[in-house]
């Protein structure tokens, strides 16, 4: 007999996403030629400027424990970057680093959700939601559009009720690759203001948007900017994902503390040497940036071509990230089986996002 463990143990799902990349790596290192469609992060190597940095601090031999919230270095050089894509000055008390924009966003959950709280997303949306917002106690409210792959403002803020703390948006959107539109960020903005409460903006992929667009800026709306999150970090712009280094900005001065009083109580602090290397990044040339969204776009572009020959497979045109979502459901009725199939089958792997309404979720540059 073992011992019973906690309910939120049972409650709480494995990663999709993480899953699919363990079963693709298995099959790969046992020698099968699979092609991985399935993980959330750009091949693209990483930049020069960070690689030094981290270089240079292992050679001085001091890696240690940092500043729980970051190094004021890396603080400094995260508010550059606010100020010059959302045009808003922040105070170095009013940024917390965490490890990746998921403890980020993790830190603001336990910081701001008590339990039975709800924290309404848009749907289809990124397959960790869920089940983070139910490690914090909350519940989660996923919203389905009625037609298409995003919702109206008004179905979003329908299903708001006194008990929403939060509403949590990502765009441009993990899986769709979809961009919210300026009138719905500002109607979104405004609303979260007006009925005190929080307004998550996920901008994980914010600068990697194609066709010479760019997303809406959520701070042009905001007032005081205290009920606005914004979440963000080095993993996917720079293709850094193994820094673990995000970020969560707020005008509320008490959220942020709190978010860092969680971080401070779990981790302790982040990577010393990560710190290092993503304020690198972020002070280096940002032409890296530029080349990862031309090569994106024409991954993009190329995937969108090889779908629109496989008959009665129907795909929105991604306006940003690296993801599609490709449906099938011709072919199949889950989403579930359909990743096994591809997998099985065809060796490619990709991550099933939508029970139900089958959806493949895909990475374009493989
Ligand atoms: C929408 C979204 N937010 C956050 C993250 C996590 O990013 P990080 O690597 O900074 O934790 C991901 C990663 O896939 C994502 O797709």
């Amino acid at each position: 007999m073992s011992v019973v463990l906690s309910k939120l143990a049972g409650l709480i799902g494995d990663s999709p996403t993480l899953k699919i990349n363990a079963r693709a790596r298995a099959l790969k290192a046992a020698g099968q030629p699979v092609i991985h469609l399935g993980g959330g992060e750009p091949t693209y190597p990483a930049p020069l400027s960070a690689v030094k940095a981290i270089i240079a601090q292992a050679e001085s031999r001091k890696i240690k424990y940092s500043p729980s919230s970051g190094t004021p270095a890396l603080k400094e050089a995260v508010l550059n970057y606010t100020k010059q894509f959302y045009g808003r000055s922040y105070e170095p008390s009013q940024v917390l680093i965490s490890a990746g924009a998921k403890q980020a966003l993790f830190n603001f959950l336990l910081a701001a959700v008590d339990a039975g709280d709800e924290v309404v997303f848009p749907a289809p949306y990124w397959v960790s939601y869920p089940e983070m917002i139910k490690m914090a106690g909350g519940k989660p409210v996923a919203v389905l559009p009625a037609r298409d792959l995003q919702v109206t403002a008004q179905e979003l803020l329908a299903a708001v009720t006194p008990k929403t703390k939060a509403i949590l948006l990502n765009s441009p959107c993990n899986p769709s690759g979809q961009i919210y539109s300026e009138e719905f960020i500002k109607t979104v903005v405004e609303f979260a203001e007006q009925k005190n409460i929080f307004l998550v903006m996920d901008d994980i992929y914010h600068q990697l948007v194609f066709d010479g667009n760019t997303v809406p800026n959520p701070a042009a709306y905001a007032k005081e900017g205290k009920n606005l999150v914004i979440i963000n970090g080095v993993s996917k712009l720079y293709g850094l994902t193994g820094l673990r280094i995000g970020w969560a900005v707020c005008a509320y001065k008490e959220l942020i503390a709190a978010m860092g009083r969680m971080q401070a109580q779990s981790t302790s602090c982040n990577s010393d040497l990560s710190e290092t290397a993503a304020a690198a990044a972020l002070n280096g040339d940002q032409s890296c940036v530029t080349e990862l969204r031309k090569m994106l776009e024409e991954n993009r572009n190329t995937l969108l071509a090889e779908l629109a020959k496989i008959p009665h497979v129907r795909v929105a045109k991604p306006a940003g990230t690296f993801y599609s979502f490709a449906d099938f459901s011709h072919y199949n009725a889950s989403s579930e089986e359909l990743a096994q199939y591809l997998l099985d089958k065809a060796l490619v792997a990709v991550v099933s996002v939508w029970r139900g309404r089958v959806l493949a979720h895909q990475f374009l540059c493989g």
